[in-house]
């Protein structure tokens, strides 16, 4: 029997109320916050899942009808997105909101929509190259021929639509990708670069390089924990032992530089002049860790996530009157947005992560 852990209901509990403080004041999806207050996207730019996520999670937390009907109001809003084929996030879009409302409540049309998700996304798979660009054009660049780390993440929405019936030639896609994010993308210390140049042509490595990251040869820790998360994941839905080395791999590389805190620096690297933290690492970062625990049964790995969890509870709950479930998230430092603020994927993986280890420490209250 697991000792009782009061943090961790107290953490739930406290989250979902913010979810629905939120809720309580907005009109389309919140993003970001800048200065502490929410900025918002009416069509869910790419983030828009991850709030229609915290509804429906919410309303797995107690079966609160509100939270259900705002859940099905933001899916719905999501579902044109399905054919947004200059989307690698389509993943982030389409799992936390219309799955699980289908997973919830069988609306076949969020099932029809998520499909229509995956194949869209598999649509900008460039076979030549062996990989999904980040985006297409981005900021008037060319990224054809640039990839993200953090697709890593979308990719189980493909293995989730072959296991629904969908063309098994996605698989081809999801085993190309990740295959070439092994090969590259990930470094031989188990860090990954957070993005890395390909010709789009022949699909040639030409460099490592950063987004969001302080240079190119740092880690960003946010890359870092998607890296973790989406290896588990495919790692155990195909299931395949490679993958999930890798992510064992990508996990060590994230606790050694982790620092006694418990909270990531936005960047393992980041200079002393900027020591802003990114609690959304650490939320993603926990996520993952939980998947690894699934895909392994290694109890460390529970309590890694357990440990991450209360560092964020403690440090970065977000008892004031603004802003998101977590404080003291990165956007994107060198861009200047979002620094020491609050972000849409950190709250969602925060709630996500701590429900789930409540489910795994014990699982007959579930
Ligand atoms: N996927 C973009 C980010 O993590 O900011």
């Amino acid at each position: 029997m697991e000792p009782k852990t009061t943090w961790l209901a107290n953490a739930v509990d406290q989250a979902v109320a913010r979810v629905r403080k939120i809720d309580g004041e907005i009109v389309d999806f919140p993003h970001i916050t800048e200065k502490k207050k929410w900025t918002f996207t009416p069509d869910g730019v790419w983030t828009g899942g991850f709030w229609a996520g915290l509804l429906w999670l919410s309303y797995e937390h107690d079966s609160d009808q509100k939270s259900l009907a705002r859940a099905r109001h933001f899916t719905d809003r999501l579902l044109p997105r399905a054919d947004d084929a200059n989307n690698h996030d389509l993943g982030f879009m389409f799992v936390p909101s219309a799955i699980k409302g289908w997973q919830l409540e069988g609306n076949e049309g969020y099932r029809v929509a998520a499909m229509q998700a995956a194949r869209a996304l598999a649509s900008q798979y460039n076979s030549a190259g062996g990989f999904i660009p980040g985006w297409g054009f981005f900021g008037g660049e060319d990224w054809s021929g640039n990839v993200l780390v953090d697709t890593l993440m979308n990719l189980p929405l493909l293995v989730w639509a072959v296991q629904q019936g969908g063309d098994p030639a996605l698989l081809d896609v999801v085993r190309g990708h990740t295959d070439k994010n092994l090969r590259h993308v990930m470094r031989e210390d188990g860090s990954v670069y957070h993005m890395f140049r390909f010709s789009p042509e022949t699909g040639a490595p030409i460099a490592g390089d950063t987004y969001q990251g302080h240079g190119p040869e740092t880690t960003w820790s946010r890359g870092q924990a998607w890296a973790i998360g989406g290896l588990a994941m495919l790692a155990q839905m195909l299931p395949d032992a490679e993958y999930l080395a890798a992510s064992e791999r990508a996990a060590a590389y994230f606790l050694k530089h982790l620092p006694a805190d418990g909270v990531p620096p936005w960047d393992f690297q980041a200079p002393a002049y900027l020591p802003y933290k990114d609690a959304s690492a650490g939320a993603i970062a926990a996520f993952g860790f939980i998947k690894l625990f699934d895909a392994t049964g290694k109890r460390h790995y529970l309590d890694v996530a357990s440990r991450l969890l209360s560092a964020l509870a403690e440090t970065c709950a977000n008892e004031g009157d603004e802003g998101g479930l977590l404080l003291h998230c990165t956007a994107d430092l060198p861009h200047g947005l979002g620094i020491d603020e609050s972000v849409m994927y950190g709250d969602y993986y925060y709630l996500k992560a701590l429900m789930r280890l409540q489910q795994r420490l014990s699982p007959s209250a579930h």
